[in-house]
């Protein structure tokens, strides 16, 4: 069969310039056998180590190698490129190139098309073991995790420069193995033609024009949701209550304030869902009356009568002919049973307990989920937020099309998740 003719997965490998690059058309082969096809970005250090044409002829096709070619910038461009991509692989991953898309450069056709794809991205780094542990390549490793990417290795062992360590590329074969043991990523379309509305970060109740009752939701976890949920083909509809963060790229927000603006917000775009994901914090309890001014310090004590606030999940899992519905359960104890009571309490098909503790929960930069339904629970082991919500919106992924049947959306991934 022609590379070009077959419908496997995309995957766009960058091959940068670390000795490892040796095993890179090794990769190609293994990937191509697998199914996948695969289009080579070389780097210019990858060069010097491999000719492009070794790539050209392992995955038959044109190796592209510089952002300034203008006969394949008319053809195929680097956001041609970009969107082509299920996936993005870079192996071998220099330390130079993790700070390259740490700080979001794009001084070459590689960086260029990460910073323009949303395709998941996975790194495979090889170095120097003291390289691997320096500080700044530690940093950089933890952002861009942070911000969803994968990383495959580096194993521990003897380097090419004669010493033992951490820096080691993983073998092709353990790289292959990766790449398709997360089906999920690579059939990143998931939740194609599905519309997902999701509700992230925390609500704001005045008590009078300066003051209000809120708690510490960041939104962390609500937008790594919506990123992952949009990577999975759906359209997003992010409802967001007032967080420090810019959407992902390709996510509608909607901004509100407090819980009754977000029960209307959910309940204008709910027509439409197919999937509904309760993420925020939302105040329980608002203050009764709202002082039109601002209150004085004169009496010696003072209480804030306040009123329970529209239940938004509640309600969406009530409607008839309602979307999926999932929400989330941030407890400090009995995280299970209180999350199964809101489960059955709330009416809804998933519930996601989420501890509260340290490195998880409430403005945490990574988080662990029990995630249960009639019948089941999964536990998500604690990670950064962003691969975390991949694996969630995956799990959901699967639980609606086994719920709700194969014609509502894509074909289902049948990844077994933990
Ligand atoms: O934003 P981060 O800093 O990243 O933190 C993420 C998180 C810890 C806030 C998030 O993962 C989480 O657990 N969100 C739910 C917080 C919570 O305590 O929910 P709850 O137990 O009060 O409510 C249960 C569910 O009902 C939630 O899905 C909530 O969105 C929904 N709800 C609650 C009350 C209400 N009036 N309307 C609602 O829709």
């Amino acid at each position: 069969m022609n590379a070009h003719d077959h419908k496997g997965p995309k995957i766009l490998l960058g091959v940068t310039g670390g000795v490892a690059a040796y095993k890179s058309p090794e990769l190609v082969r293994r990937l191509i056998e697998q199914g996948a096809q695969v289009q080579v970005v070389m780097t210019r250090g990858a060069r010097e180590f491999v000719s492009p044409l070794t790539f050209q002829a392992v995955s038959s096709r044109r190796v592209r190698d510089d952002i300034w070619d203008s006969e394949a910038e008319a053809a195929m461009g680097h956001i041609e490129l970009a969107r082509w991509a299920d996936l993005v692989l870079i192996a071998p991953a220099t330390a130079h190139c993790l700070g390259s898309l740490a700080n979001g450069l794009a001084d070459d056709l590689l960086s260029t098309i990460c910073l323009a794809t949303t395709a998941p991205i996975m790194l495979a780094p090889a170095m120097n073991h003291v390289m691997w542990r320096h500080p700044a390549v530690q940093a950089n490793k933890q952002l861009l995790e942070q911000r969803g990417a994968r990383f495959l290795g580096p194993a521990t062992g003897s380097q090419a420069c004669g010493e033992e360590g951490p820096g080691r590329m993983l073998e092709p074969e353990q790289i292959v193995a990766a790449v398709f043991e997360e089906p999920a990523r690579l059939a990143s379309q998931s939740l194609k033609g599905l519309t997902v509305v999701i509700t992230a970060g925390p609500t704001r109740e005045p008590i009078d024009p300066v003051r209000y009752v809120t708690n510490r939701s960041s939104g962390k976890m609500g937008y790594a949701l919506a990123h992952a949920a949009q990577q999975a083909g759906a359209r997003v509809v992010l409802v967001s209550g007032p967080v420090a963060l810019t959407p992902p790229p390709g996510v509608e927000r909607v901004a509100v304030e407090t819980a009754e603006e977000m029960y209307a917000s959910v309940h204008e775009q709910i027509g439409t869902a197919d999937l509904f994901i309760g993420c925020a914090a939302v105040s329980d309890y608002r203050p009764q009356s709202r002082a039109a001014q601002k209150i004085k310090r004169n009496a010696e004590e003072m209480s804030l009568a306040l009123v329970r606030s529209p239940d938004t999940l509640a309600s969406v899992a009530a409607l008839d002919d309602g979307p999926f519905t999932v929400g989330f359960a941030a407890e400090t104890q009995d995280v299970i049973g209180h999350a199964r009571g809101k489960l059955t309490g709330k009416g809804v098909d998933m519930m996601a307990a989420n501890l509260v503790g340290p490195r998880c929960g409430f403005d945490q930069e990574t988080n662990e989920l029990t995630v249960l339904w009639n019948g089941g629970e999964v536990q998500l082991d604690q990670a950064p937020k962003a691969m975390l919500a991949q694996r969630l919106i995956a799990l959901i992924a699967e639980r609606f099309h086994a719920v709700r049947g194969s014609d509502s959306a894509a074909p289902q991934t049948g990844t077994p998740v933990s």
